[in-house]
């Protein structure tokens, strides 16, 4: 985050703050068809055009720290497995044998130079999963080794992040993430330590998760205490980058300025983090606000400088998702050295207070399939603060093929003017 970007979101926030309606110009947006959220068809071709050819994340560099380590990940619908290379370069494979079938590593993760399946050894390498030995090939006729090799697909990572792909021609992933890149310069992410993990099926579509997370129009409403919202949704500044990304950046509500010490909503200072170890180059705005990002099609990252959580929403199917977060934090001044015993006393607090506001927005998508199912709701009207949810559906179509949408489900593309670029 350049100073340059920081006071564009001061001058934003201030405009926000002000404004009395959208800006002059901005469109006026049609309902978003409910069946986007509902329809076996609209699942059915997100399953066939989003899934198979978009960024995810699949894990971190650090998992596979040496050459030989592997993860398996199935959370696209097929299972694939990621290993670093003896070249170092982390890969994606298809996790299939191309004998009969099997899977080609059965544990969750391991180490391993060579991929032997173990229902008759064909054995790959693992810098490009060439068949390299097989027991007894006399008895295959004609077997050519290199078309039997372990189909790739693409494999990068940013941010300490390993992205994959299951089209082999994706874009690369560093054009694909764009100039939203610049944000999480600062925090350090290449070294990162996980300090823990939750999992949770929400009986939603996996859209209905991901965009509580892309509006703060709710905060006060559901994350109140004691009738004090910690953040002020009517300054939010939000930015639209290309390909589905964005960022929110919301300042805080007059009360949680005067509980932390800010003289006003832009009083931005660095704010005393305790006993947390924090990524010193962290602008001090990212203390003042809630900071989040979020990169197209399922991952939400509310940034901050003693570590943040990754939201990942995983469709199980057109009704339900699972919804992880990974809590991660900067390895930076050697203060995480308590190993695999259980977490400090202030790592519980935050973990405490976050899992609350999940469970809150969990508490409030939980009915909303069933009831968003109901013939009573004709279309979802969005208003100017949920245009990060608009961005979504827009892009969702752009990567689908608008043609191959029905017109009732499609979204007309309106906000290409808004776009930063
Ligand atoms: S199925 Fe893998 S070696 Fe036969
Ligand atoms: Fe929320």
């Amino acid at each position: 985050m350049d100073a340059a970007l920081i006071d564009r979101i001061r001058s934003d926030m201030a405009y926000e703050f002000g404004r009395v309606g959208p800006p002059d110009g901005f469109p006026a947006f049609d309902d978003i068809p409910v069946a986007r959220h509902t329809s076996d068809e609209f699942a059915q071709l997100e399953n066939a055009h989003l899934w198979p050819r978009t960024w995810v994340i699949a894990g971190r560099a650090e998992d596979v720290a040496a050459p030989g380590d592997y993860f398996v990940f199935a959370d696209l619908g097929v299972p694939l497995l990621v290993v670093r290379g003896t070249d170092g370069r982390i890969r994606c494979f298809y996790n299939t044998c191309q004998h009969r079938g099997a899977p080609v590593v059965r544990e969750a993760r391991g180490s391993s130079r060579r991929l032997r399946c173990q229902y008759h050894s064909w054995t790959y390498e693992i810098d490009g999963g060439t068949l390299v030995s097989l027991p007894d090939e006399r008895d295959f006729v004609g077997l050519d080794r290199s078309v039997r090799c372990l189909p790739q697909v693409s494999c990068e990572t940013f941010a300490g992040f390993v992205f994959v792909n299951r089209d082999p021609a994706a874009q690369p992933l560093a054009d694909w993430i764009g100039p939203i890149a610049e944000i999480f310069e600062p925090f350090d992410c290449e070294q990162l330590r996980e300090i823990y993990r939750r999992s949770v099926v929400v009986p939603c579509n996996w859209k209905v998760t991901a965009e509580a997370f892309l509006e703060v129009y709710h905060f006060r409403h559901i994350h109140s205490r004691n009738g004090v919202s910690v953040l002020d949704n009517r300054g939010a500044a939000m930015g639209l980058y290309p390909n589905g990304h964005s960022r929110m950046i919301t300042p805080y509500s007059k009360q949680n300025c005067q509980r932390v010490g800010m003289d006003s909503w832009d009083d931005w200072k660095l704010l005393d983090q305790g006993p947390f170890a924090t990524a010193p180059r962290v602008p001090a705005i990212v203390d003042c606000t809630s900071t989040a990002i979020s990169l197209f099609p399922n991952i939400i990252i509310p940034l901050g400088r003693i570590g943040f959580p990754v939201l990942l929403f995983w469709p199980m199917d057109k009704r339900s998702t699972r919804l992880d977060w990974i809590y991660y934090a900067p390895t930076a001044g050697g203060r995480h050295d308590w190993g695999d015993g259980e977490l400090p006393q202030h790592w519980q607090e935050q973990r405490a207070g976050f899992d609350q506001i999940m469970d809150e927005d969990m508490m409030n998508m939980t009915p909303m399939q069933e009831s968003m199912e109901s013939p009573a709701l004709r279309g979802i009207p969005l208003n100017y603060q949920e245009r990060r949810i608009w961005h979504l559906h827009e892009q969702l179509d752009r990567v689908i093929g608008p043609e191959r949408i029905p017109s009732a489900m499609r979204v007309p593309q309106l906000l290409h003017d808004f776009i930063e670029r």
